[in-house]
């Protein structure tokens, strides 16, 4: 399909978006939020062409966008007594209100839900089409599924191009997260989603207004989501993201401190102090953050980084909104500075003495996290599992039970397989990972040790702050696997080719520690290793 390029500042092009629309196209469309990729809401055969287009999950619902205050009472049960109001006050705007649908509303628009979410954009080229179309339309925004949403037509076209009828060309969008989602259909009401209309300024015609805990946490086990798209991992460029509390000070060291090289997501004036970077909004501007934040997270894959790390907006007015992108986007893995105590990340050759190092640092106090542990905790919980069916079959899970044997052989048949597998559990490891270490400093301990085999593979370093490695001969090495593992020594050859040679851990690790055989040598090793 040829996607057409149409421009707002054009009538006639205007005219042919909403052409489109009544005749059961997708033309993306400028909102003062994002760009939404629109469809006729009461077109089912339309709608489900954009769950196609964006590869969305068929049981995410979509908001159904009006022009005229008259255009919504058809669309629900009955008007809520509460929402004149919220719309005298809120609309047109970035603000979505959640009602019980009536009729009219294909199921494919709620998704099987029994609400519709409806909102009034104020963009005029927005208002202009659907009037012009004559139709409510259903939009969401118009990036594929999972990435981060549009803020101009060139996202839109990064994504979508090919698959959609047209875009219209409208420039930036101004508020640039999406709309608050708040439902009347709960009792208190709730906030799903934050937006561009704060918790507070909503509290004034809603004082008792909730917020859904899913706004700042991933779900809990068997959690359903009342907002199907608040989902765990959303929003998210290809590198993986990690967010970062703390002072500045305490960031650009952190971050200058990473061996390979990331991409440093910070607020504008901050950028130069970093050899990649990309500026989003101010410290104590929300809004501005909210316009720059998306653009900044498309333009992460562009720099070719696998990581990056980004300052941590205060979670406050619109920065809320922000905060609860990023989280997402970062797969909720948060590192906070302020708080967090050194964490030494252990590795090394198998065979080497990496255990015995690791006793000896607990020894000393260290509160020692198992990655092999977190790895089969991880595969537990609710949001991986699902992601796992979704990639590698639904027959994986029986009664909430994962075949792990049946995983592994499908997710090792491939180098892509595997790769794919790792692009789940990881960030969950590193997420596990990441409490555990708060939980190591909430227990008094004086460090962290993340012992892993495969550290520098995975993105475990970005957690610590100085990595140790345990090398050894080869001759002692194959009589130490032969011996705890029960296994012959060609068997045990075969299994320290298959590992990194020595110098690579040299190349990677700040410290090397020798095993010479020798327990009190590696003793005195451990206790220089310096610990506040
Ligand atoms: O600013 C916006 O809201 C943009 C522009 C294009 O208007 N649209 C947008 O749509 O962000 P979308 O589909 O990307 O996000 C809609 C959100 C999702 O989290 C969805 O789960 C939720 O609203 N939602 C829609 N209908 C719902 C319903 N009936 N009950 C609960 N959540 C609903
Ligand atoms: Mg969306």
């Amino acid at each position: 399909m040829n996607t057409r390029l149409l421009r707002a500042d054009r009538p006639a092009d205007l005219a042919d978006a909403a052409a489109l629309l009544r005749n059961g196209g997708l033309v993306a469309i400028p909102t003062e939020t994002v760009y939404g990729l629109a469809a006729n809401a009461l077109d089912p055969a339309a709608v489900a062409r954009i769950f196609e287009a964006k590869g969305r999950p068929q049981d995410n619902p979509l908001i159904v966008h009006v022009a005229a205050m008259e255009d919504i009472p058809p669309l629900v049960q009955q008007v809520d007594p509460r929402f004149p109001a919220l719309a005298a006050a809120f609309w047109p705007g970035p603000l979505t209100v959640i009602m019980k649908k009536s009729d009219r509303i294909p199921a494919v628009v709620s998704a099987g839900l029994e609400t519709v979410a409806i909102r009034m954009p104020s963009h005029p080229t927005a208002r202009a089409i659907i009037a012009a179309a004559g139709v409510p339309l259903a939009a969401p925004s118009a990036n594929a599924s999972g990435k981060p949403s549009p803020t101009c037509a060139a996202h839109v076209l990064a994504d979508l191009d090919g698959k959609i009828d047209a875009v219209v060309e409208g420039g930036v969008s101004e508020v640039g997260v999406e709309s608050t989602v708040i439902t009347l259909a709960t009792e208190p009401p709730t906030l799903l989603r934050p937006g561009g209309v704060t918790p507070e300024a909503l509290r004034t015609l809603l004082p008792d207004l909730a917020i859904s805990p899913a706004v700042f946490s991933a779900l809990m086990a068997g959690e359903r989501a009342q907002s199907p798209g608040m989902k765990y991992k959303h929003y998210a460029p290809a590198a993986a993201v990690t967010l970062v509390k703390g002072s500045f000070e305490q960031y650009k060291a952190f971050v200058l401190a990473q061996k390979t090289p990331v991409c440093a997501v910070c607020f504008r004036g901050e950028g130069a102090q970093f050899p990649l970077s990309i500026e989003y909004g101010s410290p104590d501007d929300g809004a501005a953050q909210a316009h720059d934040v998306f653009d900044a997270l498309r333009r992460i894959d562009a720099l070719g980084c696998k990581r990056a790390f980004v300052r941590c907006p205060d979670p406050e007015g619109v920065g809320l909104a922000v905060y609860n992108r990023l989280l997402r986007a970062a797969a909720f893995r948060v590192i906070d500075l302020r708080l967090c105590i050194p964490v030494l990340g252990l590795t090394g050759q198998t065979g080497a003495g990496k255990s015995t190092v690791a006793a000896l640092l607990e020894a000393r106090g260290c509160a020692v996290i198992d990655c092999d542990q977190l790895a089969r905790t991880a595969v537990t919980l609710p949001e991986v599992q699902q992601a796992l069916c979704a990639a590698f079959g639904d027959d994986l899970l029986t009664d909430g039970v994962l075949n792990r044997r049946l995983l592994a052989r499908r997710a090792f048949a491939t180098p892509e397989q595997t790769a794919a597998l790792n692009a789940i559990t990881h960030p969950a490891i590193t997420r596990l990972a990441v409490e555990a270490i708060h939980a190591a400093e909430a227990a008094g301990a004086p460090a962290a040790v993340i012992d892993a085999a495969l550290l520098f593979e995975s993105d475990l370093t970005a957690l610590c702050s100085r990595t140790v490695a345990v090398v050894a001969p080869e001759a002692q090495r194959l009589a130490r696997i032969c011996a705890r593992d029960g296994i012959s020594e060609a068997d045990a050859r075969l299994r320290m080719a298959a590992q990194p040679p020595a110098d690579a851990y040299q190349a990677q690790a700040d410290l090397v520690l020798e095993n010479t055989g020798d327990l009190s040598a590696l003793e005195a090793a451990v206790a220089a290793i310096p610990l506040p």
